[in-house]
């Protein structure tokens, strides 16, 4: 279940709680839930994926994202497997951990493993969200936000793109208060 940590030391864990501190940004999180049949388990429990496995995966998932297509214009999507194992993994999670944004919406829909993000919110308020398997999340452009692995050091997240040649991260500088 999707955790959230306010700046006051305070932790909401209720879904719909979440979901409206969330809103006030205008991010968006629901559970969709996983049906791990015994075509896709083996993938995702694999550590590592090749291209032909990652789009396997991701064909698996593409008729969740017909309505978002439509709705907000998403051309391409790939799927973002990081794992302790990963060939530089470290300077990877670099491009992620610290502030930014982008003008492309922050779309990720996690189907293996777990991961942080932190916003920024417009009066300079901090939070921290923790997701996992089976939650999707759509940041809007230009939200200040940053993401980082946690202890478990596993994710795998389908990312929806308008225009993936544009995702460029404009780092902003403010230092992370999580
Ligand atoms: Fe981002």
């Amino acid at each position: 279940m999707a955790l959230l940590q306010l700046e006051a030391g305070q932790t909401v864990a209720i879904l719909s709680d979440i979901r409206l501190e969330l809103s006030r940004l205008g991010i968006e999180l629901a559970h969709w839930p996983i049906e791990r049949t015994p075509k896709i388990a083996p993938l995702l429990a694999a550590e590592i994926l090749n291209e032909t496995q990652k789009e396997e995966l991701l064909c698996a998932f593409d008729e969740r994202f017909e309505d978002q297509k439509r709705r907000y214009g998403y051309q391409a999507r790939d799927l973002v497997v990081l794992h302790s194992s990963v060939p530089n993994l470290e300077n990877l999670l670099k491009i992620f951990d610290k502030c930014h944004t982008h003008a492309d919406d922050e779309v990720r829909y996690i189907i293996d493993g777990t991961g942080r993000f932190g916003f920024v919110a417009p009066d300079g308020k901090q939070m921290l969200l923790t997701v996992e398997a089976g939650e999707y999340i759509r940041v809007p452009a230009n939200t200040e936000h940053w993401f980082v692995l946690d202890e478990n050091r596993r994710i795998k997240a389908v990312r929806y793109f308008t225009n993936k040649d544009g995702w460029v991260a404009n780092y902003t500088g403010t230092p992370a208060r999580f």
